[in-house]
C-alpha cells in the first residue's frame, strides 16, 4: 500500500513537472520568436545603463533580476495583432459627418473614455480626419502657444498644433522647456490606446499648405502670416500669450507645414490644478518637492481627494512619465474622471528622464492593478514594437526617432523599479 501511494505520488510529481516543461518550453520558444530582433538591442548598453542615476528607487536589485521585467509577455501577442487589427488602415464607408457622429457618442456614455478599445470605426475616423477638408480657419487664442482653429467638413472644429522642431533636435534645459512638440501629441495618441489609458484626445498628423489656409483664414489670422525670406516664405505666428512676429513657423519651399490635428472633445470639461504642480520659478520648491523623501505629502492629497482621483493621477504620472512631459500643471476631468488633453511637451531629450514625474507614483505608492498588468503586457521590447507598427499608419512617420524609443524601454523599467521599491516597502496592498 504504501509502495503503491509513493508510486503514485512520484508518477504526479513527474506529470507535473513534464507539463510544467513543456509549457515553459513552449512559452519561451513563443517569446523568443519575436524578441530575437529587439533583444540584441536590449542587451547592449543604451537601455539598461542605470549608472547615471543615483536614486535608491531605481537601483534596485530586485528588478535587475527579475526576469518578467526584461522577457516577453506571451500575452503580448494576441493583443499586438488586436492592437494592429483596429488600427490599420481602412476605406471609408460613411461621410464625415457620420463618422463624426459616431465618435462623439463614443464618448457621450462613458467618463474619461474617448474611444474604444476596438471599434470597426476608428480606421475610418483616423482616415477622415487624415483627407478632411478644412473649410475656415482662425487663430485658437486660448493658451500660451500658436495654435491654429481649423473648421473642417461635416460641422466639426479641430486645433493645429504646428510643428516647431525636426525629430532629432534635443531640447536642453527645465523638464517644461522649449514649444509643443507636435510629435508628442501624435504619440501620445497610440502610447493611450496601447496601456489602455484611452482617455487622451484623438489625434492625427498632417500638413497643411498655409498659402491654402491663407485664403480661408479670417481677417485676424490673415493679419498673422507674413512673408520672410524675401517674400520666399510664408510664415504664421499666430495669437496667444506668446505669440509674436518674431518667433513663426514657415512651410517649406512649397508652403507645407507639419502639424498635430487634435479633434474637438466634447465636454463639459473641469480644469484643476495639479497636487504635484511645479513652481516655475529658478530655485523655488513647491511642497511636493520638498518633502519627497517621506510620505507625507501623499497624506495631504489623499484627505483632499478620492482614491479614484488619485489613481487617476497616479496614471497619468506613469503616461507623462513615459514620455516626459513635466508640463501637467493643471488637468481636465469629464464627469470627475482625469482625461488627458495637452501632451506636446515629451519628447524634449532622449537622454534624460526627469524621475520626480512620477511622485504620484511613489509619495503614494499606490497603483492600479489593471495599469501594473497591463504594463507588463508590453516588456522586454514589445512597447517599441508595437508603437513603432501603430505610428507607421500616420501621414508623418516615422514619429519618434530610435534613440526615443530606447529612452522609453529605460523609462518603463524604472517605472518598474519604482512599483518594486513600493512592493518592498509596503506589499501587495500597493496594488488596487
Ligand atoms: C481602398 O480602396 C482602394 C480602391 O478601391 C483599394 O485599392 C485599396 O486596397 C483599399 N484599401 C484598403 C486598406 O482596404
Ligand atoms: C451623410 O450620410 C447621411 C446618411 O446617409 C445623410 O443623411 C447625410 O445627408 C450625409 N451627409 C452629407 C454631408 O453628405
Ligand atoms: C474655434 O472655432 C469655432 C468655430 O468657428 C468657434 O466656435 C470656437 O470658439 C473657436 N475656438 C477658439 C478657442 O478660438
Ligand atoms: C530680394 O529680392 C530682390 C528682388 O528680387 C533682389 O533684388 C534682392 O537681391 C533680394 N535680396 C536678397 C537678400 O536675396
Ligand atoms: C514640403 O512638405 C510637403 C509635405 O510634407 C512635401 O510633400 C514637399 O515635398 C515638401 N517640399 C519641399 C520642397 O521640401
Amino acid at each position: 500500500m504504501k509502495k503503491y501511494c509513493c508510486a503514485t505520488f512520484i508518477f504526479l510529481i513527474s506529470l507535473v513537472f513534464i507539463i510544467y516543461s513543456v509549457n515553459f518550453y513552449f512559452l519561451s520558444r513563443l517569446s523568443r520568436q519575436d524578441s530575437n530582433k529587439i533583444k540584441s538591442k536590449l542587451n547592449s548598453h543604451e537601455i539598461f545603463e542605470y549608472n547615471d542615476i543615483e536614486d535608491e528607487r531605481i537601483n534596485h536589485e530586485n528588478v535587475k533580476l527579475k526576469t518578467i521585467y526584461r522577457n516577453r509577455n506571451p500575452k503580448y501577442t494576441s493583443l499586438k495583432d488586436k492592437l494592429i487589427n483596429n488600427y490599420k488602415p481602412c476605406n471609408r464607408s460613411l461621410n464625415f459627418s457620420q463618422i463624426w457622429e459616431t465618435v462623439d457618442s463614443w464618448s457621450r456614455e462613458t467618463s474619461n473614455e474617448i474611444y474604444p478599445a476596438y471599434s470597426s470605426r476608428m480606421c475610418q475616423f483616423l482616415s477622415a480626419l487624415r483627407e478632411v477638408k478644412i473649410l475656415s480657419a482662425q487663430n485658437f487664442r486660448k493658451g500660451t502657444q500658436l495654435k491654429l482653429n481649423f473648421t473642417i467638413e461635416g460641422g466639426k472644429t479641430v486645433v493645429f498644433k504646428p510643428a516647431w522642431y525636426n525629430r532629432n533636435q534635443v531640447i536642453e534645459g527645465e523638464v517644461y522647456a522649449g514649444k509643443d512638440r507636435h510629435n508628442s501629441e501624435i504619440f501620445a495618441f497610440y502610447l493611450g490606446a496601447v496601456l489602455n489609458f484611452r482617455s487622451t484626445g484623438l489625434v492625427v498628423g498632417r500638413s497643411i499648405n498655409i498659402r491654402d489656409i491663407l485664403e480661408i483664414a479670417d481677417k485676424e489670422l490673415r493679419e498673422t502670416i507674413i512673408s520672410k525670406g524675401n517674400g520666399t516664405k510664408l510664415c504664421v505666428y499666430g495669437k496667444c500669450f506668446y505669440c509674436k512676429p518674431s518667433e513663426s513657423v514657415c512651410g517649406n519651399k512649397t508652403h507645407y507645414i507639419e502639424g498635430a490635428f487634435l479633434y474637438e472633445i466634447s465636454g463639459p470639461l473641469q480644469k484643476h490644478k495639479s497636487p504635484w504642480q511645479r513652481t516655475y520659478k529658478e530655485g523655488a520648491k513647491a511642497l511636493w518637492e520638498i518633502e519627497s523623501d517621506n510620505n507625507n505629502y501623499c497624506d495631504n492629497v489623499k484627505q483632499k481627494l478620492s482614491l479614484v482621483r488619485l489613481l487617476d493621477l497616479i496614471d497619468a504620472s506613469i503616461f507623462d512619465f513615459l514620455i516626459q512631459n513635466g508640463d501637467r500643471h493643471h488637468y481636465e476631468t469629464r464627469k470627475n474622471r482625469v482625461i488627458l488633453l495637452d501632451n506636446g511637451k515629451g519628447f524634449a531629450n532622449f537622454r534624460t528622464d526627469f524621475t520626480d514625474i512620477l511622485a504620484p507614483l511613489y509619495q503614494c505608492c499606490l497603483i492600479r492593478k489593471t495599469t501594473y498588468a497591463r504594463l507588463l503586457v508590453f516588456t522586454g521590447g514589445a512597447l517599441t514594437e508595437i508603437l513603432k507598427e501603430l505610428t507607421k499608419n500616420d501621414l508623418l512617420h516615422p514619429i519618434l526617432i530610435d534613440k526615443h524609443y530606447y529612452a522609453l524601454e529605460r523609462r518603463l523599467l524604472k517605472i518598474f523599479s519604482m512599483i518594486e521599491f513600493c512592493k518592498t516597502k509596503y506589499g501587495n496592498s500597493i496594488f488596487q
